[in-house]
């Protein structure tokens, strides 16, 4: 199995890369920004198993986040590693009203944008919500690693503006963060499974103030990220 994770920020990244002593290959995706660590993972019936992970990397001083550089990252990683499946982790803000708490971990069951409105007809609308597939095996998985799944909603921003809660709202949105959609796109693109394992951070009703609640709670949201995703792989690799 040759699985390929995709993080956007470093400190989502770094509990996972440091239970795993993951090795940075400098320069990979020169001159793109993205960076790649990778390691062999054993699994029970000696079969070896290649864990990659992606990070796209930084721009004006700080961890690029959001669609374009997702894509960005998920593209060149699938054409230079032909990765079986695609793993977006990261963390994301969810709802109070759906029982969702901080450092909660989720397994997607769908995917789309929230803040893509676009006028006309059908295919249109069809095309800006994006509603991508993701793994068939997600449900089995997420089921015997006795994780909750949530429909992921991506978008361009951090906070949330009433159009968006509207457009989250009518479709059953869960998981609110700002990568998993375009990941999809490139994977539906270029036949990839992918698979979401994503931790809460912020709790987009609770009142408070978005950024300041996603940095109180990020090392405890990654925390928890490593530790399903360590569960994750041990699945994965063992299929
Ligand atoms: N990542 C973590 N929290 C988020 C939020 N509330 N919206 C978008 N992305 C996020």
């Amino acid at each position: 199995m040759n699985i390929l994770y995709i993080i956007a920020m470093q400190a989502e990244a770094q509990p996972f890369i440091e239970h795993y002593g993951v090795e940075e290959v400098k320069d990979f995706f020169i001159p793109l920004p993205c960076k790649l660590y990778r390691t062999t993972i054993t699994g029970k019936d000696g079969k070896e198993s290649i864990l990659n992970v992606v990070l796209n990397g930084q721009q004006h001083g700080s961890d690029l986040v959001g669609c374009e550089a997702a894509s960005v990252a998920t593209l060149s990683a699938i054409e230079r590693l032909h990765p079986d499946i695609v793993v977006n982790s990261g963390t994301c803000g969810a709802f109070l009203e759906n029982g969702a708490s901080i450092a909660q971990v989720y397994i997607g069951n769908a995917c789309m944008f929230h803040d893509r409105r676009v006028p006309g007809d059908d295919q249109w609308g069809t095309q800006a919500l994006g509603n991508y597939p993701v793994w068939t095996g997600a449900q089995e998985l997420a089921k015997e690693l006795g994780l909750p799944m949530g429909k992921i909603t991506t978008g361009s921003s951090l906070d949330m503006q009433p159009c968006d809660l509207q457009i989250i709202k009518e479709n059953h949105g869960e998981l609110k963060d700002m990568e998993g959609a375009a990941v999809a796109f490139v994977c539906s693109l270029l036949n990839t499974p992918i698979l979401f394992v994503k931790s809460v951070t912020d709790l987009c009703d609770s009142g408070a103030e978005t950024f300041e609640e996603f940095s109180r709670n990020l090392a405890l949201a990654s925390h928890a990220l490593k530790e399903a995703n360590v569960r994750v792989i041990d699945y994965l690799c063992n299929l």
